[in-house]
């Protein structure tokens, strides 16, 4: 059995038909860069030793790909898919024998499984070069494979192909492999005499064939997944795919979607089975979600922990969040960043938490704002509590000990500290420590000036 190819991928050129300030192929699918995408796939290929050929926002791309395991080979100006294999050309020089798959970065929906015959066919063919091919419906765009002799092949550009080879529906779908020994024998030989004055890896094809060594197309079916991501609206098209096919793998795994269409679940979300998640809910970046949870509408939940038996009711947002197991969330709660919910603890209508660890059981049902707090367990937060936690220079702690009970309307100016067991009365305004078991009520007492309304009337009249 031969080695696995080693595997090049060309993702240096800027992308122009995106019209964006950042470079094509680190646009994200459903969380994930449209490279990385490229770069999993070879992974399932088995292949380890990948090269990325980087030059135009070459820092940003190298940043991106930092923890991928890849070797960078820079293109410094970009001047053709040939000339970008070339940029590898010292690195490949010590591989003679060995083969490179070649693969254009913006295929990010192509699955291992029907990648793999290529290198089998390669393989068993013993050919200097196979590359793939479809026949396409509407081939616009590609480049078009030319038998030009029986066994013999050139691939001609769009922009260069006449009218004849325009109507040919084999198309160059962006994929080669090829003996590293062959390969680099033959780029020097690329011009660039072309209308984009290029050096266009396809001449390679060309190149080899003229030389008797065996170059084989290999052909695909037609599909969505070879379709290089070349504008927006394909990259539309592209996530729409692989949300589909994601999709569906959850619900393989005992997960329900209720439906599918409308839910958005980026790469990295794991999802435990028994889950459900209603329609229109979006779980984006490193999100766990366990055992038997429900997810209902209108929902976004991103960098976030779910346990097991979570409940979340529309309408909320929990970012950089851990929930433990039986807690209920919403609808309308806003969890930012450092909260925590310890088990079975209930937050509700138009709550904000923001680096707050929650004890057991506490409830905070309705309209509060609490931040750098810690509140231990079975306390009562009333509706309207706000931890005034911020001077306008530094953040302070609210600290909230064991069945505390927080009246409504009540303002914690922070750092404060509310002993076990107290009470405070509601509408009150807490500067200083509250002892353990107390009450504390803190706003003015109420007056009363009897017949004040009836005399005030009758001064107008
Ligand atoms: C290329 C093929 C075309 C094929 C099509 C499939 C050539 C000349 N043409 O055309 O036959 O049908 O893919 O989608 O190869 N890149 C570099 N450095 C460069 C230029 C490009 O790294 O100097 C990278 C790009 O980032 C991209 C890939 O090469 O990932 C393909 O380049 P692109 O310009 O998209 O080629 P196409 O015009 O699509
Ligand atoms: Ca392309």
């Amino acid at each position: 059995m031969k080695r696995k190819p080693i595997a090049l991928v060309l993702a240096a050129g800027k992308g122009t038909r995106f019209k964006s300030n950042l470079i094509k192929i680190l646009h994200p699918l459903l969380g994930k860069p449209m490279v990385s995408h490229v770069l999993e796939m070879l992974r399932s290929l088995g292949i380890e030793d990948i090269l990325v050929v980087v030059g135009y926002q070459k820092e940003r791309v190298i940043e991106a790909l930092q923890e991928e395991g890849v070797q960078f080979v820079v293109q410094a100006e970009q001047l053709g898919t040939a000339h970008a294999v070339l940029a590898a050309r010292d690195k490949l020089a010590s591989l003679l024998d060995r083969d490179l798959l070649i693969i254009n970065g913006d295929l990010p929906i192509l699955r291992a499984e029907s990648l793999q015959p290529l290198i089998e066919a390669h393989f068993q063919g013993n050919n200097a070069l196979t590359f793939v091919a479809a026949t396409m419906g509407n081939p616009y765009g590609f480049g078009r494979v030319v038998e030009v002799a029986p066994g013999k092949y050139k691939v001609i550009e769009e922009r260069e192909a006449s009218p004849e080879e325009k109507r040919i529906k084999l198309a160059n779908v962006g994929i080669y492999l090829g003996r590293i020994r062959d390969l680099l024998e033959a780029l020097p030989q690329v011009s660039n005499d072309n209308s984009k004055k290029e050096y266009y890896l396809t001449d390679l094809i060309e190149i080899l064939s003229c030389q008797d060594k065996k170059v084989q197309p290999f052909i695909l079916p037609e599909s969505e997944e070879i379709v290089g991501v070349n504008d927006r609206f394909e990259l539309a098209q592209a996530i729409r795919v692989l949300q589909r096919r994601r999709n569906r793998e959850f619900c393989e795994k005992g997960v329900t979607l209720l439906d599918p269409d409308s839910i958005w679940i980026e790469m990295e979300v794991e999802i435990e089975p028994d889950t459900v998640i209603w329609p229109e809910v979006i779980l984006a970046g490193r999100t766990r979600i366990g055992r038997e949870c429900e997810i209902e509408s209108f929902c976004l939940i991103r960098d976030s922990k779910l346990k097991n038996k979570v409940h979340v009711f529309p309408s909320s947002v929990i970012e950089g969040s851990c929930l433990d197991d039986e807690t209920h969330v919403g609808p309308f709660t806003h969890l930012r960043p450092g909260t925590h919910l310890r088990r079975g603890s209930r937050v509700g209508n138009f709550v904000e938490m923001k680096k707050t660890d929650f004890g057991p059981g506490s409830k905070a049902l309705h309209l509060s704002y609490l931040g750098d707090s810690k509140v231990g367990q079975r306390v009562n937060i009333g509706a309207g509590t706000i931890t005034c936690n911020y001077d306008g220079l530094k953040k302070y702690e609210t600290v909230i000990e064991d069945e505390v009970f927080v009246g409504s309307g009540t303002q914690l100016v922070a750092p404060v500290k509310v002993g076990r067991g107290a009470y405070i009365g509601a509408g009150s305004t807490i500067t200083k420590n509250v002892s353990p078991e107390a009450l504390a009520v803190a706003r003015s007492r109420q007056i009363e000036k009897k017949g004040w309304a009836r005399r005030k009337k009758r001064k107008k009249e």
